[in-house]
């Protein structure tokens, strides 16, 4: 991983301590850091965890007085305004992907569709693609117009009534667990993955399809291990002490993309009842899993999980099953790229 990982158009989601991302040799040293630790691990069980395993909240300062509940994350306050609630009916998905991504950015719902987004039929697997959208205030009537003729066409959009801003994402991804939770609940497993990824999705079911995974309780991506909270106020990640007392997150999948058994999404709607909100979506969803006395755990190749590429290269890019791209051009040049007939190796 060189030092030009952190020049991608998005900043890297990772927790960076103290500093923020202009400090890109930080960034690259906390990838490789994480890239030792992926390597070095081969067990779930001997992930460097602050929480023992169990079935009661451990942490006192998130978790709510009895009878108390946090409204802001718990996303049963909120309505989809544009729906397909038919999508899980007709035939029941083997894997969701939930991409979260804002109204107006139809170029990045465009190059999924063309690219990961357009494969329904993977291994034999039924796989489906939907886009998760907040509400926009400004042009609302307008682009509200637009949005209903995209998914005329896609039959793809789902959007709820919450703000659809940066500081919201949290809101987003739990809007994502309650609409798999309600009108998906059959499926076997779900990802959220961000609109900016490229996703080899027949390396993804593979992986899914492996005699040794879970069923049930099961999340895997990029494990975040011992993060500290971004206490420096001009920080994107900046948490403020009295949303999060603590000075670590519980270990988590990084945003990016995160791959979870079905079953979760129904818990994760439950704790976040008692988990007051803040706006790491990432570490929000890990405060879930330990709230429910659970771990993330490791994927088989913990190298598959990848966040920054330097450079396009066809052999690493048939094996990886994400990576962060900087646009999504890219996305689609890489992908007809890849799907040339001649073996990528
Ligand atoms: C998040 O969404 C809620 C509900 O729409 C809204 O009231 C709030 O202002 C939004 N917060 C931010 C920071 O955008």
């Amino acid at each position: 991983m060189s030092a030009r990982a952190c020049f991608i158009r998005r900043p890297l989601q990772f927790n960076l301590g103290s500093s923020s991302c202009s400090c890109f040799v930080s960034c690259s040293l906390l990838v490789g850091s994480q890239l030792i630790l992926e390597t070095t691990t081969t067990s779930t069980t001997a992930l460097p965890t602050d929480a023992p395993r169990t079935t009661t909240p451990t942490a006192p300062t998130t978790t709510a007085p009895s009878g108390i509940q946090y409204h802001t994350a718990y996303p049963r306050n909120y309505h989809f305004i544009m729906d397909n609630p038919e999508v899980c009916k007709d035939q029941t998905p083997f894997l969701v992907l939930m991409v979260p991504v804002s109204p107006n950015n139809i170029a990045a719902r465009n190059a999924i569709r063309q690219t990961w987004g357009k494969e329904k039929q993977v291994q034999g697997q039924v796989v489906l693609t939907l886009f998760m959208l907040g509400s926009s205030g400004g042009a609302y009537v307008e682009q509200h117009e637009k949005l209903k003729q995209e998914n005329e066409k896609h039959h793809d959009l789902i959007q709820s009534d919450f703000r659809d801003t940066y500081k919201n994402l949290t809101i987003k991804t739990m809007v994502i667990m309650d609409w798999l939770a309600k009108r998906c609940p059959a499926a076997a497993f779900a990802m959220k993955i961000d609109s900016d990824m490229f996703l080899n999705i027949d390396n993804l079911v593979i992986m899914l399809l492996k005699p040794g995974i879970p069923k049930l309780n099961y999340l895997t991506g990029m494990l975040m291990w011992n993060r500290p909270v971004v206490r420096s106020k001009n920080s994107k990640w900046y948490v403020p002490v009295e949303m999060y007392p603590e000075p670590k997150y519980p270990t988590y999948t990084l945003g990016m993309g995160y791959v979870f058994s079905n079953d979760l999404p129904e818990k994760f709607v439950e704790a976040s009842k008692s988990i007051k909100p803040f706006n790491i979506e990432d570490a929000y969803i890990g405060m879930c899993m330990k709230k429910l006395g659970l771990k993330p755990s490791s994927p088989p190749n913990p190298s598959q999980f990848r966040a920054y590429n330097t450079k396009y290269d066809r052999c690493t890019y048939s094996k990886v099953i994400t990576y962060i791209l900087g646009s999504s051009q890219q996305l689609i040049n890489f992908w007809m790229d890849l799907k040339r007939p001649e073996p990528p190796c």
